[in-house]
């Protein structure tokens, strides 16, 4: 351990900056480790900070050099500035001056993947949150804005392709015969927007007619290799340019938009203005080698980060305190398009069972932290799900509270408002209740809440008045640094259905409906409905319209009902959800007491009557086919128990697949998409249905099930297809398993994107060795530590591996502290993400729970990056 460890930011300790940089000009001469970067900065003292002696604090890094500084021409003498802890400090400086510095920086042993490193034969930069400080001494946060210029000097013959944001200016040669070429960029921006690419790199290009008539040229660039794989993305940004002036009113600024994919990256995609860089994994696709999922990954990916040039960039954040002002508005906002180009239900039970799934497993953990934390230690710790997707649910619940009409009109006004502006999460509320005129003084206290509400339900019915009483109760449990909570604003969206299933209106607030927005704001409320005609059965929480966990006592009739009958399609799935929940449950309990697992039959005449049902959507049915996760049901559990969830799993999913062997293959035979591959939403539907009939009847004891698995993987002509039959195989121990991962692999292995699904695929593979097997593929030679796709694919495969991961004996979580460590130094911000099923210890059961606990304080015991620090000592406090 250090001596001293790190101490925290707070969010209460904010100052505006005392120094402005209203011009920065770069020159970047490229060296694989020897880049010398000269700055530029054009600074004054800031006005807002009145008066001030102030010496000029800048931020830089332990992996640059300094070598040399200058004030308006005047080269510093040693004497005259000092280098403490990271930090540029210069004590005398006029109101107003040019600050010259020269830096040496090394990109090729760069592997943190922060600042400017190399990955494959280019350069890049990835700058967001505080990598510029690792190119050169500045002010680097968010509310100082700047006009970058940048001068990029190369050989060309190595980097023809030299890129940074804005405008390309001037191109010429050096004295020294090298190639420079000059950006601009007109709007000024944070240093984390900054970017830089250089590379023999491919183009695609494309052209963008906006409603005012402007033609924008598009770009996508990558290794020559990949440029076939980028049509996909292309027109994914075309369709997210055209939606956000349609649904937003927001038009593209400047003149080009480029996108640069690497393949070492440490997240999806970043935002860089005008120059967008792209984890390669989020961007290439094609039928061949990418399936249906990754298909709707590139195209909201590609979206999400389009629109951050709205949201983000033109109206960007204070402090990184307020990172969910961008992150979950651009959510929102990616969500409701895929919405729009796909199917609605479908995202928004995608969404959500990833937001219950792993958001609400953060937000009970020692990580939880309200979507405007008030305090971190390392900020690359706090893009988190809680500020990403619980920060877009509570832009999802404003756009409910005001609807669709002044929903927009708030977001105009907050762009025109704030259009040029570093602002907060404050801001944004204060547009949205502006324009709309609806009080949101009390639903703010959902920014700094942290923790999921637990929202109970009770009802009663007055057959002879006819009157019909929900009450709804809320409670939101202590979380790390907030032991008590106050009562939230809930909009709980609730509809009436009758004991037929018919739409049963009533009188609620002068209107008469069967649809309503219920405004919970104390800790317990009653809610009054009139002229009921019979007995209701609620349907609550439609499309989810708060992050929260509901609890009403439904029967299995009632839940029936609601699948077949609701007219919310999200609320047919959850009524799904619930009853294959109650049957886990119950069967966990049985496999943690060692009794004979035994289950009910109506989760099985549910299922049939969907499976015989040729009406449905089928991409409803695949999702309400498909059990709650391992992952979910370890959320909802008290105390985990990976065998015995696992175990449960199993056991339903074969006497389900038994019960109803015929109607899956039925099922699987008439779902065969035919033509050549489309990723559409209609096709995309007939897959997954398909697919998932085929994972079920693979499990019974039907014996033309094996062979339709082997056939599925031979003949597939697409990646969705035959990765979904080698998974079934993996998966049910299909006797050619082992022979069709050694032919996936020797098919694919010059495509990386396919063999990181390979590496996880195998690494979640059972096994009375799996970490033997984990340990060889991180010897095989597609694997690399440096690139974090891989690292995760393995890593993420092992977490899965119940047999492996959840060893009794330990060795799981010791193999994974061992990664974290070696990780640690080499690229922290990997290593701390890495951490996360550690953080879950508490929960796990006993005999586990004391074994992973001793990992963590392993880890602990090392000298840490602020990075893993923060996770592991926060976790074991
Ligand atoms: N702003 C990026 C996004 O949401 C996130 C991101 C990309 C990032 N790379 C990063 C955050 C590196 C921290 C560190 O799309
Ligand atoms: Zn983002």
């Amino acid at each position: 351990m250090k001596e001293s460890q790190p101490s925290a930011i707070l969010l209460k300790d904010y100052k505006v900056p005392p120094f402005l940089i209203d011009k920065t000009e770069l020159t970047f001469d490229l060296d694989e480790t020897n880049t010398v970067v000269t700055s530029h900065l054009h600074m004054r003292r800031n006005p807002a900070c009145g008066k001030s002696t102030q010496p000029l604090v800048l931020d830089g890094g332990e992996d640059i050099k300094l070598i040399g500084v200058a004030m308006d021409g005047y080269t510093l003498p040693s004497e005259e500035y000092r280098l403490v802890d990271d930090k540029l400090i210069i004590t005398a400086t006029a109101d107003e001056f040019v600050l010259t510095c020269e830096t040496l920086i090394d990109p090729q042993n760069n592997t943190r993947l922060e600042g400017l490193y190399r990955s494959s034969s280019m350069f890049c930069t990835q700058c967001e949150a505080e990598g510029f400080r690792h190119i050169t001494y500045y002010l680097d946060r968010p509310d100082v804005m700047s006009v970058f210029t940048t001068t990029i000097i190369a050989d060309e013959t190595r980097y023809p392709v030299m890129l940074s944001n804005g405008n390309e200016t001037e191109r010429g040669k050096t004295d020294e015969g090298k190639t420079f070429v000059v950006w601009h960029d007109p709007f000024p921006k944070p240093a984390y927007l900054f970017a830089l690419v250089a590379g023999d790199l491919a183009v695609k290009n494309d052209v963008f007619t906006t409603q005012s008539k402007r033609d924008i040229k598009l770009q996508i660039f990558t290794e020559r290799h990949n440029i076939d794989k980028v049509n996909y993305a292309m027109e994914a940004l075309k369709r997210s340019m055209r939606w956000d002036e349609e649904t937003y009113g927001r038009e593209y600024d400047l003149d080009i938009f480029m996108i640069v994919a690497v393949d070492d990256f440490n997240m999806g995609a970043m935002e860089n203005k005008g120059l967008n860089i792209f984890n390669s994994s989020c961007l290439l696709a094609s039928p061949e080698t990418t399936t249906d999922d990754a298909f709707l990954r590139v195209e909201s990916v590609v979206a999400h980060e389009y629109f951050h040039n709205w949201s983000g960039n033109r109206v960007t954040c204070r402090d990184w305190f307020q990172l969910s002002l961008k992150e979950g508005f651009t959510v929102f906002r990616d969500q409701s398009f895929s919405s729009d180009m796909h199917s609605e239900t479908v995202k928004r039970v995608e969404d959500v069972s990833f937001l219950k799934t792993a958001q609400f497993a953060e937000d009970a953990g020692p990580m939880a932290h309200p979507v405007r934390p008030s305090s971190y230690i390392e900020i690359s710790n706090f893009y988190t799900l809680t500020v990403y997707e619980k920060g877009a649910e509570i832009v999802r619940m404003i756009h409910t509270l005001l609807g669709e009409e002044a929903f927009r009109k708030g977001s105009d006004l907050y762009f025109e408002r704030h259009d040029g502006q570093a602002v907060t999460c404050d801001d944004f509320v204060a547009a949205m209740q502006d324009a709309s005129g609806v009080d949101l003084t009390l639903f703010k206290r959902w920014y700094s809440q942290a923790g999921t509400p637990v929202v109970t339900v009770t009802d009663e019915y007055d057959e002879q008045t006819k009157t019909y009483r929900l009450t709804v109760k809320q409670h939101t449990p202590a979380t790390p640094a907030q032991p008590t909570k106050l009562s939230l604003h809930i909009p709980i969206r609730v509809g009436l259905i009758s004991e037929q299933g018919d739409a049963l209106t009533a009188d609620f607030h002068n209107e008469r409906s069967d649809d309503f927005v219920l405004h919970l704001k104390d800790n317990e409320q009653t809610f009054e409905f009139t002229s009921v005609h019979s007995k209701p059965i609620p349907s609550l929480l439609r499309s989810f319209s708060a992050p929260v966990k509901l609890h009403y006592e439904y029967t299995t009739e009632q839940l029936l009902l609601l699948l077949s009958c609701d007219s919310d399609g999200f609320n047919r799935w959850s009524a799904a959800q619930q009853l294959a929940v109650n049957e886990l449950s119950q069967l966990i309990q049985q496999a943690e007491n060692g009794d004979a697992f035994s289950i009910d039959s109506n989760l099985v005449a549910g299922f049939k009557a969907l499976l015989e049902d040729e009406t449905l959507d089928p991409a409803m049915v695949a999702l309400i086919l498909k059990l709650p996760s391992q992952a979910y049901l370890s959320e909802l559990a008290e105390v985990i128990d990976p065998q015995a969830i696992k175990g449960a799993r199993h056991f339903l999913k074969v006497t389900i697949a038994n019960a109803l062997a015929a109607q899956f293959a039925d099922v699987y035979k008439k779902h065969v998409v035919m033509g050549k591959y489309q990723a559409n939403a209609q096709d995309i539907a007939h897959r997954s249905l398909k697919n998932t009939a085929l994972s079920y009847w693979a499990e019974s004891a039907d014996q033309r099930a094996q062979t339709a698995v082997a056939e599925q993987f031979k003949q597939a002509d697409n990646m969705t297809d035959q990765f979904a039959a080698l998974s079934i195989a993996v998966k049910t121990n299909h006797k050619s398993a082992q022979n069709m991962l050694t032919a996936f692999y020797e098919q694919w292995k010059a495509e990386p994107l396919v063999v990181n699904k390979w590496l996880m695929l195998s690494a979640s593979q059972e096994s009375d060795d799996a970490l033997g097997a984990v340990k060889a593929l991180m010897e095989h030679p597609s694997f690399d530590l440096k690139n974090p796709n891989k690292v995760r694919s393995v890593l993420g495969g092992f977490g899965q591996n119940t047999s492996g991961f959840h060893h009794k004996d330990g060795s799981g979580y010791q193999f994974l502290a061992d990664q974290i460590i070696v990780l640690n130094k080499r690229n922290p911000q990997l290593a701390s993400r890495l951490c996360t099923p550690l953080t879950r210890w508490k929960k796990l059961k006993p005999e586990l729970s004391v074994q992973m606990k001793q990992q963590l304080e392993r880890i602990l015991a090392e000298d840490l990056s602020k990075d893993v620090y923060e996770v592991v000592s926060k976790s074991l406090a």
